[in-house]
């Protein structure tokens, strides 16, 4: 069983590095649709990966200080492809395509869904996986079987909680013991757990302290 908390802000020694790292420039690199478009693998990368409309083109723009760098909805299945942002020419930031529900034919879906699951399990130089978990809904049965396929490839994932705007901290408190429950039991999950809303820029400085880490 894995013993699990929530990431803190206060006593991380990165967080001047992490401000620069995320004040330089981010650039759209490629939308990747099938295997031979992925480019090299000559830096560290990470991804957002969870539900459709979990929030992680919203979070990719959070961390980047840009409005629509990454393309949001509020139809689930927005995006549909591998999206590259290169942060200073230092390090990949990776917008996955949902699981889930999409709002788009069963066949692209499958196709998406597919490329991303190789992705995931065959990346050499992705570092981690942030895995985007709907505070007001916790895990569930889709979120579950994804972490377990992870487990069963040995791929490690931080779970972050998203979208807490929509809660009172009072409230995600109890939220997350009671998720912490369930979580604790998958084999890969990273220990610390990260609370965030894109709208409010909460904990988004944990989450660039953690990037600016692996790179
Ligand atoms: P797909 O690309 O379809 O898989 O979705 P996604 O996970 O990239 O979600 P996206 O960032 O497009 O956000 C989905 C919806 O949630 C949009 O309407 C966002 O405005 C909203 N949203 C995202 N993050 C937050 C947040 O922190 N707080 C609130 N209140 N809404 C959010
Ligand atoms: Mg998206």
């Amino acid at each position: 069983m894995v013993s699990l908390e929530l990431a803190r802000l206060e006593g991380r020694p990165n967080l001047k590095e992490s401000k620069v790292l995320f004040s330089k420039h981010v650039k759209f690199l490629k939308g990747v649709v099938s295997r031979e478009d992925f480019p090299p693998e000559d830096r560290s990368e990470v991804c957002f990966a969870g539900r459709s409309n979990v929030g992680k083109s919203s979070l990719l723009n959070a961390l980047t200080n840009q409005r629509s760098l990454a393309r949001t909805s509020n139809t689930p299945g927005r995006t549909q492809q591998i999206n590259y942002f290169s942060v200073d020419e230092k390090i990949y930031l990776v917008d996955l395509p949902g699981y889930g529900y999409a709002k788009a034919p069963t066949y692209e879906v499958e196709k998406w869904q597919n490329l991303a699951f190789n992705y995931l399990s065959e990346r050499r130089n992705l570092k981690r996986i942030f895995l985007l978990i709907d505070i007001r809904h916790g895990p569930i049965k889709r979120d579950i079987e994804a972490m377990s396929a992870l487990d069963k490839m040995a791929v490690s994932y931080q779970i972050v909680f998203t979208k807490c705007d929509k809660l009172k901290p009072s409230i995600f408190e109890k939220c997350i013991s009671i998720y912490t429950e369930k979580l604790n039991r998958q084999i890969a999950v990273f220990p610390e757990l990260i609370v965030c809303s894109a709208i409010k820029k909460e904990g988004i400085e944990i989450i660039r302290s953690e990037i600016a880490k692996l790179c």
